[in-house]
């Protein structure tokens, strides 16, 4: 008997049996006792396999359903089409194909009836495994199908396919499928850049979380219309000016070609950033920082899958960054300080400072400018800021400062706060972020790139400073002072898993922060340490700002290091992911279930005994 597949491997011709290594096969049973039961299970070292008689024809799937596991042997069989009685999915019962796409495909295998025994192949493999999974993930993303999209995500691991090769495949499909740069690819590129610091198992979590946000974000949206570049090559200066002029007058079709045409060109991305964030910080604080967030993403996904992909990925930022609303429309920005107009005269003071700390590198002075900048006189901190430059800082060690003040005001968040207000500490502390890793990127090229780079932090300092309220009164940081907190646990395991526990229950923010501080204070791994934070955060249905968080965090304390700096950065994460734990954790039953039906198992016998 010959039955053709969808999703199986190739059927075997009857007569071949002999031929195939016996190993590769397992007797169901007889004919005759398959046509009088009906249905046959045949379990093993493999998958559990149910063998169907239906009108003259045998049939062999894996019994498990491919929705829950549920076991397909209580399904019921009508016209050619397998019934799973838990949520009612339908499959075409040659093939294994769904007709309900969110229960996904059963897999089938050759099925062989020599001598009056039915004997069936228990080895489900593809012959290219690499290829099926890559196939599975385009099709669990088109439609937006997290059960798809986790086992895929599972199936290409396992077959060895390249983490950065995943993060490409999902990256392009994001791209190329809504209409601008969103919140499913700026949690991908966060869950991706931490990918090296996780275990294996956190690291499907991870991927699973980037693809399926994807995948939602692109769900019922139009598909991204390709512009082209222009046709001359105008020089850098140019288009640096021309981005920020479409910027200002919000002409997004000519921000995207004049920026394509810079890529087309062969701009480097240090030149790249310059002229984006130069454009971005036209407005301060666009979009309370999201834009300039998703700007510096794009660049980081753009490290991560190769640049080749620039003219695809970078200007689907275009269309926030030029919609977007700058501070400068805000009410709290105006009065009673005009914030923007105090930004904007010390930006024209810039070039001479710039000019006169020019040749003085030898600065280490971020964590006293970063208490300056959680002043409460806003002309104050601008003069520290200028003091800085006058000393020879560079935009980049600015950026690291205002990082690390906006941290503080995250761990300081005052518990009395309303619960709403730690997004507003959490948006100054990822734009921060953002702004360093793109004045990084920037490097210290020329005095124009700095004076424009210069207004992200000055924007960034406004924002940190209206945001002082939320540190009156501030929490207390545990460990400051040579506190142990010894009656905390000891040992890196208790103190692991005390902290998940605290993730277990609400509102508890302040004894996370204590346990972080406990680990970090007895010199226990900093990589532990992290990847029990990551596993706060991929357990949980995790709001986008949560992702955010932990990557930032991640990122500005491998900037610091194990300082008290670095334990200040490594608390503001943990207390911010107490506030906003536990979740349902929908997500990881579903990658739980993808993970244990690509395993093999069985994953309800009690259901399946009859
Ligand atoms: S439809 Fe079969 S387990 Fe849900």
């Amino acid at each position: 008997m010959l039955r053709s597949t969808c999703n199986g491997p190739k059927a075997t011709m009857e007569g071949t049996l002999m031929d195939a290594p016996s190993k590769e096969f397992a007797l169901a049973g007889s004919l005759e006792e398959l046509k009088i039961k009906g249905r046959l299970v045949v379990h093993g070292g493999h998958r559990p396999i149910l063998v169907i008689y239906d009108r003259g024809r045998v049939f062999a799937l894996d019994n498990r359903c491919p929705h829950m596991g549920f076991p397909l042997e209580r399904g019921s069989v009508e016209d050619g089409i397998l019934t799973c009685h838990w949520h009612h999915a339908r499959f075409d019962l040659e093939s294994g194909c769904t007709f309900d796409l969110w229960a996904d495909d059963v897999p089938i295998c050759p099925v062989e009836v020599r001598n009056g025994d039915v004997w069936v192949k228990t080895n489900f493999t593809h012959a290219d495994l690499a290829a099926h999974w890559r196939q599975r993930l385009a099709n669990g993303l088109a439609h937006n199908l997290d059960l798809v999209i986790a086992k895929a995500m599972h199936g290409q691991l396992a077959a060895g396919v390249p983490q950065a090769e995943i993060v490409r495949q999902v990256a392009l499909f994001g791209a190329q499928n809504r209409d601008g740069w969103g919140v499913g690819l700026t949690i991908l590129t966060a869950l991706a850049n931490i990918l090296p610091v996780l275990p294996e198992e956190e690291a499907y979590l991870a991927l699973f979380h980037g693809a399926r946000r994807v995948a939602a974000d692109c769900d019922g949206e139009a598909p991204r219309r390709e512009r082209a570049p222009l046709g001359s090559r105008p020089d850098p200066a140019a288009l640096k000016r021309w981005l920020r002029r479409w910027t200002n007058v919000r002409h997004r079709e000519a921000a995207e070609r004049t920026l394509l045409t810079a890529i087309a060109a062969g701009f480097a991305p240090a030149e790249l950033a310059d002229a984006l964030f130069a454009a971005e910080t036209e407005r301060a604080f666009a979009d309370t920082g999201h834009s300039l967030d998703f700007i510096n993403k794009a660049f980081e996904c753009l490290d991560l899958i190769g640049w080749q992909h620039a003219a695809a990925l970078l200007p689907t930022v275009i269309g926030q960054m030029v919609a977007a609303r700058g501070a400068e429309e805000s009410t709290a920005w105006r009065q009673p300080v005009d914030l923007v107009a105090l930004c904007k005269e010390s930006t024209s003071e810039l070039a001479d400072l710039f000019a006169a700390g020019r040749g003085s590198r030898d600065w280490s002075g971020h964590a006293a400018l970063a208490q300056e900048l959680l002043g409460d006189d806003p002309a104050r901190i601008v003069d520290a800021l200028k003091e800085a430059i006058r000393a020879g800082t560079a935009p980049a060690d600015l950026g690291q400062s205002l990082a690390y003040a906006a941290a503080l005001r995250v761990a300081r968040f005052g518990n009395a706060n309303e619960h709403a207000d730690w997004e507003t500490a959490h948006h100054v502390f990822t734009y921060a972020n953002a702004v360093h890793q793109m004045l990084t990127r920037m490097g210290t090229a020329s005095t124009d790139t700095h004076v424009t780079a210069v207004r992200g932090v000055l924007h960034g300092t406004m924002a940190l400073y209206l945001a002082r309220y939320l540190n009156v009164p501030p929490a207390r940081i545990p460990g400051d002072g040579g506190e142990q907190l010894d009656d905390l646990p000891v040992d890196p395991e208790t103190i692991g898993a005390a902290l998940l526990n605290a993730f277990d229950r609400q509102r508890q923010v302040d004894l996370a922060a204590r346990l972080v501080a406990r680990h970090l204070t007895l010199g226990h791994s900093l990589q532990a340490l992290i990847a029990t934070l990551a596993h706060a955060v991929l357990r949980e249905d995790a709001g986008f700002h949560a992702y955010q968080m932990l990557e930032a965090g991640v990122r500005q304390f491998g900037a610091w290091g194990d300082t008290d700096e670095g334990r200040h950065i490594l608390i503001a994460v943990a207390r911010y992911l107490a506030a906003h734990s536990p979740t349902e954790r929908a997500s990881l039953q579903t990658a739980d279930i993808a993970r244990r039906l690509m395993r093999g198992g069985e994953l309800h016998q009690e259901a399946g005994s009859s």
